[in-house]
């Protein structure tokens, strides 16, 4: 009670806090893991374009995606498309190699 009267509410409201920031944090992890594109996203075809690039490293074959999937490309990414950075972070290779 003591205590109480020198910090009026202070240590409880700071504390109350903490706990709707605890919780929101748990929240947006959540939202993210089950929104981020899992299975959905269509997978890297595993066709004459695209057969090459299944035995390079993701990285060097990312290289070459833009050359086609890109504005006025062959294959223009569509409008609502996500952050592109890693294609294939998103886009799996259908098959293992
Ligand atoms: C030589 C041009 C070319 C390159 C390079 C290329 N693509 Fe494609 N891509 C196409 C074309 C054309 C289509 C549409 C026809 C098809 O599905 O093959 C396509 C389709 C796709 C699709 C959609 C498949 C579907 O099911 O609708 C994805 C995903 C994709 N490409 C990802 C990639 C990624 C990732 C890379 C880089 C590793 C890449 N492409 C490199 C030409 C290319
Ligand atoms: C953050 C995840 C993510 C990244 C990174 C990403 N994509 Fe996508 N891409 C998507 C989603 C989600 C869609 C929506 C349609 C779907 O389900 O495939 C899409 C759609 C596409 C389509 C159209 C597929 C179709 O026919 O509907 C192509 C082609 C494509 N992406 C190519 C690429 C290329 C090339 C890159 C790298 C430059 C890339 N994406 C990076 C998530 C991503």
């Amino acid at each position: 009670m003591d205590q109480q009267k020198i910090h009026p509410e202070q240590g409880k409201k700071r504390s109350n806090l903490y706990t709707v920031l605890f919780i929101g944090v748990c929240a947006i992890i959540l939202i993210v893991l089950f929104k981020a594109p899992p299975e959905t996203t269509k997978k890297l075809p595993y066709d004459e374009i695209h057969q090459k690039f299944y035995p390079m490293g993701k990285k060097e074959a990312e290289k070459f995606c833009p050359s086609c999937h890109d504005q006025d490309k062959i294959a223009p990414l569509p409008k609502d498309h996500p952050p592109k950075y890693r294609c294939l972070f998103c886009h799996k290779k259908e098959k293992p190699q």
